[in-house]
């Protein structure tokens, strides 16, 4: 291959000048790993959705109930992470790992600075497997073909969507690509997944004009779905109760749990 068609490294595509999303969410979280746009940026929509630091908090926290369940509760030790954002306190790996050792995770993201720090979530255990793909979810088979490098997809496999979606602005591909995805892993997978929306039932109402200043300000563009299109991302698909709710409220260790407007659900393939 000629030099001219080495694909830039992570840091060489790095652009500081524009919000990314990745950044934006781990400031968000309270991480450090963002610069003075994406701050910038992330205190604005705050400024237009006061709960935006909520919905982030509240995706984190179901995603390790979420592992938390799939590994101890119904076995699963392989993971597709895809759309991981930047690496935090217990990533994907460190949740399985910490209850079956053996787990294997495979990690996807497009953003430049997710690669750069990637290495963060290769640090598995040795009885397991990690791996990290720099790709876009916007074409699923090639996600798959290099995930079977580490996954053994003729055994289950849960495949973790949480806040990624949203950046497949169409909806029609979003769920060619959910479909195509769990057309390729057997019985007893499951899909993962939260999604925001601008559902008034779940507080959703300023969604709409956060996201507006996003996408003239920031990168990638984003759209939120109503309860029934993102319900509909599972056809085919058995929900583990109680189904599709506020992410805050799937499996939360107390009734009292606020609502956000950011749903969650799993799903088994039956
Ligand atoms: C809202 S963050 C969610 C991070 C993590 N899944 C979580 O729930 O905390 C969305 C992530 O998706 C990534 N992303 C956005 N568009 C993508 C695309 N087309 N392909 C792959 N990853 C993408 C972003 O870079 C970011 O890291």
């Amino acid at each position: 291959m000629s030099e001219s068609h080495t694909p830039p490294s992570g840091s060489a595509r790095l652009n500081t000048g524009v919000a990314h999303n990745a950044r934006v969410w781990n400031y968000w979280i309270g991480g450090k790993d963002n610069y003075e746009v994406d701050q910038r940026v992330g205190d604005h929509v705050a400024s237009i959705n006061p709960v935006i630091r909520d919905i982030a908090r509240a995706d984190r926290d179901f995603l390790g109930r979420a592992v938390t369940y799939l590994t101890r509760e119904r076995g699963v030790r392989q993971f597709l992470d895809i759309g991981t954002g930047l690496p935090t306190a217990d990533n994907t790996h460190e949740i399985a790992q910490r209850i079956a050792p053996d787990s294997r995770i495979v990690y996807v993201d497009n953003d430049p600075i997710v690669l750069v720090h990637a290495r963060t979530l290769l640090t598995g255990t040795r009885e397991g497997a990690t791996d990290y793909i720099d790709a876009d979810v916007h074409d699923p088979d090639a996600i798959l073909e290099r995930a079977a490098g580490t996954l053994d997809v003729t055994r289950p496999v849960a495949v973790m969507m949480l806040g990624i979606l949203n950046f497949v602005l169409d909806t029609d591909k979003a769920r060619e690509i959910t479909r195509r995805i769990m057309a390729a892993v057997p019985s007893g997978s499951f899909l993962v997944l939260t999604h925001p929306t601008y559902d008034p039932e779940v507080g959703g109402e300023l969604q709409v004009p956060a996201m507006e200043f996003w996408n003239a300000n920031a990168t990638p563009p984003i759209t939120a779905r109503s309860a029934a299109d993102i319900t509909a991302f599972f056809e085919g698909l058995d929900l583990v109760e109680p189904g599709l709710v506020s992410c805050s409220q799937w499996h939360a260790a107390s009734d009292s749990a606020a609502a956000v407007p950011q749903y969650g659900a799993v799903a088994v393939k039956p």
